[in-house]
């Protein structure tokens, strides 16, 4: 390099003018216009206009700057010129000026790029994340990278500041059970063993609060191979964090002291405190799911004493099943929606196993519906008054088991909030969900746990452990952000009877529990304080803080749906003689 650059392609401006610079940095594009060359060359903190005039160039830098292509890499020495009267661009900082050549350096070339990089161009996701190192360059996904840069360090500094240790788990360890699948490593010098990737750090975290470090914190990289979705990657970072001698509302203040921090270092906003709380039931009556997003009405009606006694089918057989009827009053959107878009919700919601949607349109002649003809005068006072009907309003109902029955009524709610525009950009919807239930049922009818096994009965509900189990709530705690669960945790239990009572409970035998988790429960017996914790989901905050809508586009090298790593295109085969080392033997499908 014979040229070493002293400026950015960002930061010149009217006050440099007359300097001599030297700038490195890419061609972003390239226009000859009668005999003058100008380019846009940029770096990582911006784009600045080069021109190259053969009077001051000179003839051989001038005619190198005519073969100079998108994405060449070059050095430029040049004089900061005022740009003429009507050729300024005042949506750029460097738009006043502009670079006349005096030297030139052609550092590298580039192939033609199979997308134009700098501008946000729609092209095929697999594409962008192929030529990734490319893709990277698109302002978005940079201001992405860099916002969560910075948004790391505050995270950081914050719990550094709470007294918090830093401190890093195993990578290659046991499986820690956090609901997914878990991802192998076979070990070769212990032929027939495998490791685990961590799902969570969680067990390492509680054997550090009985080795006594009382605040732990680490930005933690997890691994579940589970089936992806725009906010689940099969790697992801965590902020996990686990306290010692503290109750529920000590964890909950110390993150809200996070998100204070945050939205003032990031958006110099101040968050309201405390923030609002749900219980677990309530989320679900009101918002058919755990993850409510507040930031609009639609709230959920249960109608199912309104039509104990009704003679409409589809109502009578799902409560006569012990199931539920329950609707949302789209309030005032009869205008918004037309009747192809009532039609519809029958299709929209099969995917959550909804049978239908009946619904009832408060016009100004009376309402309107398919189905108030099967309603008794009683029924429909009654309804009306339950639902705050007026005129203006669509009225929705499912009828069917109470589990979907929310799942169909949370879906239609965030499907109309969205459709509807019920809220914009700058709304923010961030809240805890509280009071889970120790328990609930799997697909084969067995109990399975809602958080981790680890989570800690209420004290008062202990005693239920020998009892009706499904009644027991825990002191987890969700927070939630638009919508979406960005991080959960619990008090856990540290008392190694109780944490055996929940395996057997789980089904997980005696051995079986030794076999796999006896570090904890010899851990609980060797003096573990009282404690717990919580994790973050630090790529669905960083997605959600800038309002984006998959965290693959806050993931320098995410992975795709199918968890391939288009780049690198990993997972991939390898050799006979590494398996061999590995006393592994591959099954073929066919
Ligand atoms: P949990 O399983 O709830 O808790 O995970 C914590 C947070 O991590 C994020 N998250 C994910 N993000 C991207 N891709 C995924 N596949 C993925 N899975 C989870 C979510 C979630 O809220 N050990 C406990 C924490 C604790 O109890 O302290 C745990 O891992 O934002
Ligand atoms: P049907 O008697 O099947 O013609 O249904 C009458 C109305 O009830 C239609 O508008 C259906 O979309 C609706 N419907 C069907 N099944 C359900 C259900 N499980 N819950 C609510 N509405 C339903």
């Amino acid at each position: 390099m014979k040229i070493k650059r002293n400026s950015t392609c960002g930061n010149l401006d009217i006050k440099d003018t007359g300097k001599i610079v030297e700038l490195s940095g890419w061609v972003e594009n390239y226009r000859d216009h009668g005999g003058i060359i100008f380019i846009d060359l940029y770096d990582r903190w911006g784009l600045t206009q080069i021109v190259f005039d053969p009077n001051i160039s000179g003839k051989a830098a001038h005619e190198t700057a005519g073969s100079l292509r998108s994405q060449f890499v070059v050095s430029v020495k040049g004089e900061v010129r005022k740009r003429p009267p009507g050729s300024e661009n005042t949506k750029l900082p460097t738009g006043l000026i502009e670079i006349y050549v005096s030297e030139l350096e052609v550092l590298n070339e580039s192939k033609t790029p199979p997308f134009d990089v700098y501008h946000a161009a729609v092209v095929n996701e697999e594409l962008r994340l192929k030529y990734r190192y490319l893709d990277l360059k698109n302002p978005k996904l940079q201001k992405a990278m860099i916002f969560r840069s910075s948004l790391l360090n505050t995270i950081r500094n914050y719990f550094h500041k709470n007294d918090f240790v830093e401190i890093e788990t195993p990578i290659l360890t046991k499986s820690t059970p956090e609901g997914a699948r878990d991802y192998l490593v076979p070990s070769r010098v212990n032929p027939g063993k495998f490791f685990a990737l961590p799902q969570s750090p969680q067990l390492f975290k509680q054997m550090l609060m009985t080795a006594g470090y009382d605040r732990y914190i680490q930005i933690a990289r997890c691994f579940r191979d589970e089936d992806l979705r725009a906010d689940r990657q099969p790697e992801f970072t965590q902020v996990d964090l686990e306290m010692s001698f503290i109750n529920r509302e000590d964890i909950i203040s110390m993150i809200e002291g996070l998100f204070k921090e945050i939205y003032q270092a990031k958006f110099n906003k101040e968050l309201a405190l405390p923030l609002p709380r749900i219980t677990f039931d309530d989320a679900m009556l009101k918002y058919g799911c755990d993850a409510p997003d507040l930031r609009y009405g639609l709230e959920i009606v249960d109608l199912s004493d309104v039509f104990q006694k009704t003679e409409f089918a589809v109502f009578k057989g799902a409560l006569s099943s012990g199931g539920v009827v329950r609707g949302i009053n789209l309030k005032g959107l009869s205008s918004q929606l037309a009747r192809k878009d009532l039609d519809a919700m029958t299709d929209f919601v099969k995917p959550f196993r909804g049978k239908g949607v009946a619904w009832i349109r408060m016009n100004d002649d009376g309402p309107q519906s398919p189905i108030i003809k099967f309603f008794t005068e009683e029924e429909s006072t009654a309804l009306y008054k339950k639902m705050n009907a007026e005129k203006g309003d669509v009225l929705i109902f499912v009828a069917d088991k109470e589990k979907i029955v929310c799942s169909c009524l949370s879906e239609l709610r965030k499907y109309f909030g969205k459709k509807c525009s019920l809220y914009t950009e700058n709304d923010t919807s961030l809240l805890w969900v509280i009071d889970f239930p120790m328990f609930g049922l799997n697909d084969k009818g067995k109990p399975e746990v809602l958080h981790h096994p680890f989570t800690s009965p209420k004290p008062e509900d202990m005693e239920k452990l020998d009892g009706d189990i499904y009644s027991i709530r825990t002191n987890a705690y969700d927070i939630v952000f638009n919508g979406y669960e960005v991080g959960g945790g619990s008090i856990r239990i540290h008392n190694s009877t109780i944490q055996r009572k929940i395996f057997d409970i789980l089904g997980i035998d005696k051995e079986s529990a030794e076999k796999q988790f006896s570090h904890l429960l010899e851990a609980l017996d060797y003096g573990t304080p009282p404690h717990g914790g919580l994790a973050l989901g630090l790529d669905r905050l960083v997605m959600l803080l800038l309002g984006l809508d998959s965290i693959r586009d806050v993931i320098a090298f995410p992975k795709t749906q199918k968890a391939i790593c288009m780049l690198t295109n990993a997972p991939s085969e390898v050799s006979q003689e590494q398996l061999k080392e590995l006393f592994i033997e591959t099954i073929s499908n066919e």
